[in-house]
Formats: C-alpha cells, structure tokens, sequence
C-alpha cells in the first residue's frame, strides 16, 4: 500500500471506544471552561523564563511585537485546528487528524514532529521550573550547590565569586521524574485543580504588571528597537527572531481542540475556546513584556528566571515569593499536560503499528502506558540535564510552527478531497486563513535561524529513517488489519 494509506474513520472511532479514549462523551465543558483549559496548557515558561532570553538577546524592549507577530500566527492556525477538531469528534490530536485525512506518511511525519512540541516543550518547562525553584529557596535563605542547578552551557557563579560552568541541572530532572510518577500512577488532573492553578497563574500575571507599572523606568526604553547587530540580533530581524522563540509562550491551546468531544456546543465553543484563550493571553503577555523590559533594562535580562529578578526589584519581598511560588505551581501542571500529551501521541502510533508495542503496553494495575512514560522521562531528563534553555525552547517553538504549518494546509487538501464530510465549525475565509497562517508560521520558523532548522532537518531524517526502517514494514493499515 501507498505511504499515503489513510486510516478509516469508522476504525478510529471503534478503538477510541475500546481504549478509553473515548469516554467522556458527557458534553459539559461550557466556554468558559474550555478558555480556562487554554490558559492553563498556555501559561508557563514561555512568558516566565523565555521572554527574558528574547529580550536580552533578540529584540530589547520590542519584545513586544514580537508578542504581537506570534499571536497572529496562533489565532490563524486555531481556526484551522477548530475545524479539524470538530471534523473528527474524538479526543484526537494532529496525528490523529492527519492520518484519517492525508495519510500515514503525514500523520508519521507530525507524530515524529511533536515530540518537539511535547517532549523537548516539558524540558524547557522544567528547566524553567528549576530556576524558579533556585529563586524561591534564595529567598527563604536556602543555596543549592551551583553547578547542580545549571546544564554545562550555563555559567554559574561559585560562593567564591568564581564562573564556571554547570554540571547538571538536578533540580529540572527531578521535576520530570515526579511529573512522570503521577502520569503513571494514572493520576489526572482534575479541573478544579486546573482552575486553582489558572487562577494562580493569571493573577501571578495580572499582579506583576499593576504593581509593576508603578517601578517602570522609561529609559528602559530607549531605544525601543535597539540597532541590529547580526542575524536575528535586534532590529525588526531581531523582532521576528524573538517572536520564533516567544511562540512557546502561546503553545498549548491546542490542547483545547483534544477536548472537542467534550464541548457542549463545540460548533460555537471551540473556536471561543481556542482563540478565547489566546486573546487573554496575548493581551496578558503584551502588558506583561512592557512592564518587564520597563522595570529592569533588557540587556539584564538573559538569565533564567526574569521574572524572579525583576520582582527582587519590587519592593514587596512578599509578593515577590507568592508570586514565584504560583508561578511554580503553573509550571508544574505545564510539565504534566506535556508529558501526557506526549504520551497519547506515542500511545496511538504504537496502537497503529507505526511505533514498536512497548510505547503501548499499559501497567496491569494502572493501566497506563507506563514504559512509555518511562522511556520518555528519560529523553525529557537528558535535554532537562544538559541542554540550555534558549536551544530547547527554539527547537520546541520550530516543531510546533512546523505541525501549525501542516494542519494548515491539511484544512485546504481536505476542503478538495472532502468536501462533503460535516465540518461543526468551518474556518472562515478557506483558503485566505490557512494561507495566510502558513505564510506567518512560516515565517516566523524562517526567523528561527538556520541552527533551528538543521536540527529539525536532522529530527525529521532520523524520523523518515524510522519510518522506512521500522512503521511501514509493522503498519497496521499497511497491512490492511
Ligand atoms: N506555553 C507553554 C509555556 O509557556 C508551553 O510553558
């Protein structure tokens, strides 16, 4: 059979119903529940930690734009989630659309491709987490030994007032080690405890900027748009760059379209959902990047945790712990809805054969995919480890706008080569809104450099190697069971 084999729908429903997956077909979620579902998955250390690093040493205080530029990008490429999500109404993710839609090869291609988003996006987390940990017990009084805070390209100061290099980022692994012992155990999320930790999250946000606003120093500002100085260093080069890697701060409300089943009116709700969630967010983030780069200059702000450092300049010192410690309760539940989202992903490929069985064995008491978690726990902790915070961000941001690209132009091959199948809720403007988001995601993955695009390049041979080598030969649909 062609690589372009498409699985049938009926059988995605009929093993969505066999493994669970299916379940809650309860269709309670209103609106307002699916935007704080959004904000939840959203919120993390996107605008926590790497704002800082995109200002510092991207775009200064036009950070800002570049906030603007990323929103744009994810509003055109929700709309095109939304429709696939009410398309196929199970709780599927892009693999799953892609491959009852554009066939096994695509479908392999955006499997293989968010393990970008999922399982190197948890290791940026955690490594933001981390630093805000260390900031957090700074503040009580309490020094971990700094070579074991920080990965081997990041410099850290000795008691003795020596740099060196760190060794190992433990405190990062350890948080994807638990993360991974509460996905085992099968422990869910429930939604009071999403809403608890939103809540913490967007008055973590809404608190910093109004008692920020008052300590902005304007000639933080000056120049707005510092003068380019390379490839992606300032200027409108710089803006763009920036805005590659502050995408991550908006990735996650896709997550909203995995609960289309759940909606209660998804033809309305969904797109509210989706670009609800952005909207607060971007308005959020907009505010927040203004008042960070006004209140500490952005040449000081390529540390890890920006956040914790310019709160040390509010002179709240109360605040400022209340703040760091919601702000590690947000990351944490980011680290869990990535982990998870990794391993449905991995869970459904092995199901198809594409993936060997073990992403799939499930524990005989839990029944979860505990190799799975597993295995995955140990590729997070190694970028968790080692890798600095700006290169894993990168990759994740480029991963996503790439799985953002193919989903848009999947909406126009499928408008062609079915049309007829009911769409709840159709992107408006077809082919205008796709087009236009894979010209602006495009863009911003152009923006990321090319480093970021050979190590996609790289990711994406070692994925075709495994595909050719490995899931065409044990594809199920290949072999027509
Ligand atoms: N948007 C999520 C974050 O910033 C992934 O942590």
């Amino acid at each position: 059979m062609s690589v372009f084999a498409k699985k049938p729908l009926d059988r995605i429903m009929r093993e969505a119903e066999g493994t669970g997956e299916h379940t809650t077909l309860n269709r309670t979620l209103s609106a307002t529940a699916l935007v704080s579902l959004g904000i939840g998955a959203i919120i993390g250390a996107g605008i926590f930690t790497l704002t800082g690093q995109a200002a510092a040493n991207h775009a200064g205080p036009a950070i800002l734009y570049s906030f603007i530029l990323a929103a744009i990008g994810c509003a055109l490429a929700g709309f095109c989630y939304s429709e696939f999500s009410t398309m196929i109404p199970i709780a599927g993710s892009a693999y799953t659309y892609s491959y009852a839609t554009m066939g096994e090869l695509v479908a392999w291609i955006i499997g293989w491709d968010l393990v970008l988003e999922y399982a190197v996006g948890a290791a940026t987390v955690s490594i933001g987490w981390s630093s805000t940990l260390v900031s957090i017990l700074h503040s009580v009084g309490v020094e971990l030994p700094p070579q074991l805070i920080a990965s081997p390209f990041q410099p850290v100061m000795l008691p003795s007032g020596q740099l060196v290099h760190g060794i190992i980022n433990l405190p990062a692994v350890l948080i994807v080690a638990a993360m991974t012992w509460l996905l085992v155990k099968g422990i869910q999320e429930s939604a009071t405890v999403n809403n608890v930790v939103v809540l913490l999250k967007v008055v973590v946000v809404v608190l910093f900027i109004v008692v920020g606003w008052g300590f902005i120093n304007p000639s933080n500002y000056e120049p707005f748009i510092p003068a380019n100085e390379g490839p992606g260093r300032f200027g409108w080069d710089g803006v763009v760059r920036g805005a590659g890697l502050i995408f991550f701060a908006y990735i996650g409300f896709d997550a909203v379209s995995t609960a289309a089943q759940e909606a209660k009116n998804p033809k309305r709700d969904m797109p509210i959902g989706i670009i609800g969630s952005l909207a607060v967010c971007t308005v959020l983030y907009i505010l927040y990047s203004r008042v960070l780069t006004g209140v500490v200059n952005y040449k000081e702000l390529g540390v890890p945790a920006p956040l914790a450092l310019a709160v040390d300049r509010i002179p709240y010192p109360w605040l400022g712990l209340a703040m760091k410690i919601a702000s590690l309760a947000g990351l944490t539940s980011v680290i869990l809805v990535m982990l998870l989202g990794q391993s449905r992903v991995f869970f459904s490929m092995s199901r198809d054969g594409l993936l060997p069985a073990v992403f799939s064995k499930l524990h005989s008491n839990y029944r979860t995919p505990y190799l799975s978690n597993v295995i995955m726990a140990l590729f997070v902790g190694l970028f968790s480890a080692f890798a600095p915070v700006s290169v894993v961000g990168e990759m994740t941001s480029i991963g996503t706008l790439f799985a953002f690209v193919l989903v848009s132009i999947g909406i126009i091959i499928m408008r062609r080569t079915q049309p007829d199948l009911p769409r709840p809720f159709k992107t408006p403007l077809v082919p205008l809104v796709p087009v236009l988001s894979v010209a602006v995601n495009a863009f911003m993955m152009f923006g990321l450099g090319w480093e970021n695009w050979l190590r996609l390049l790289v990711w994406l041979a070692i994925g075709m190697a495994i595909y050719f080598g490995y899931s065409k030969a044990h594809s199920k649909v290949q072999a027509g069971a």
